[in-house]
């Protein structure tokens, strides 16, 4: 799942305008990504950079083949993507009380309400809906998280009905024998071909956390172009991992993406210039000399 114009964008200072969006989800589309969260369908005064949600939805080119996907944190929330069109849209909540305080002003329990009623429209209407688990590597207001409350938080979103859990190291703490348990636990609840990571890369492990994971099995893995992004309400948080990165690597395992790597990276170069700063992705710093 490409994340680069959702999460990547909404943790940016620098407006993007929404031209320069579209032609980004265009071209990761064109590169080969088949799944693309393109924005979030939430309060505008908690994420301004996202604020054209709607004219993203509703602009962008489809290519056929490629489902557009939008965060949500409410009905209204719902009603507004599926108004705009998107193919599939994706639940979050946090395992802590004390994230999902600063990121969608409730507890994990009233989410876990709210998202009931999303997760009923969803079913109603045929559309699919993911769900993310965040914070489950360790909480910046909480600390170490157990293995087995993400275990329990990813079993009820499973019974919501979720075709996907993506289970998060919001704050890239995580390291690979921590991966290895966690999804070892997690496949108690969630069958593997339903488990998908979502690994920030703030301290630099998420390649190496996403290759032990590669080795219990997972095979859906969440990636940013270029490395943007970040979560406003997990201070210091970076992007997640770079999709350039986590396709050099897995291509060079013998494992097939589908994804083309130098349409990739003009793309994310293009990006990068309507940000006028560079993307932290170190395949395209390698790349970038070939590109331009
Ligand atoms: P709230 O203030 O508690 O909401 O926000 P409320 O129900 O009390 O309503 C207050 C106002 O918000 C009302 O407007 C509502 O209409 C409006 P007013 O009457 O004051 O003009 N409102 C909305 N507007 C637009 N779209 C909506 C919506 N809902 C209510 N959907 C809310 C609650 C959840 C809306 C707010 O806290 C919010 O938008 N939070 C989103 C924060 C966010 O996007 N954070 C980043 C997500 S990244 C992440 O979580 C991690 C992830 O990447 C995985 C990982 O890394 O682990 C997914
Ligand atoms: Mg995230």
């Amino acid at each position: 799942m490409e994340v680069g114009p959702r999460d990547g964008l909404q943790n940016e200072a620098t407006v993007v305008e929404t031209t320069a969006k579209l032609a980004f989800i265009e071209g990761l589309a064109d590169a080969g990504l088949s799944r693309i969260e393109i924005t979030a369908f939430v309060n505008p005064r908690w994420i301004p950079p996202l604020a054209d949600q709607a004219e993203v939805a509703r602009g962008v080119r489809r290519r056929r083949g490629v489902r557009y996907a939008a965060l949500v944190p409410n009905v209204k929330g719902y009603e507004a993507a599926a108004a705009s069109g998107v193919d599939e849209v994706a639940i979050f909540l946090a395992v802590t009380d004390g994230h999902n305080q600063k990121n969608i002003n409730c507890t994990t329990a009233e989410a876990l309400l709210r998202y009931q009623e999303v997760a009923a429209r969803a079913v109603g209407d045929g559309r699919p809906f993911r769900a993310y688990v965040s914070c489950a590597f360790g909480c910046p207001y909480e600390g170490a998280v157990a293995p087995a409350r993400v275990v329990e938080l990813a079993a009820k979103l499973i019974a919501l009905g979720a075709y996907e859990i993506s289970v998060g190291d919001t704050i890239g703490v995580g390291n690979p024998r921590q991966t290895a348990l966690l999804v070892r636990a997690l496949k108690q609840a969630v069958p593997l071909d339903r488990l998908a990571l979502h690994l920030h890369d703030t301290r630099g492990t998420a390649l190496a956390n996403i290759a032990a994971a590669l080795d219990e099995g997972v095979a859906s893995f969440d990636s940013s172009a270029g490395g943007l992004g970040g979560c406003p309400y997990a201070p210091g948080a970076a992007g997640n991992v770079a999709t350039e990165d986590l396709v050099y690597m897995l291509e060079g395992m013998g494992i097939a993406t589908g994804v083309d790597l130098e349409k990739l990276a003009r793309a994310s170069l293009a990006l990068e210039a309507a940000l006028g700063r560079p993307l932290p992705s170190k395949v395209l710093a390698a790349m970038r000399g070939a590109c331009t």
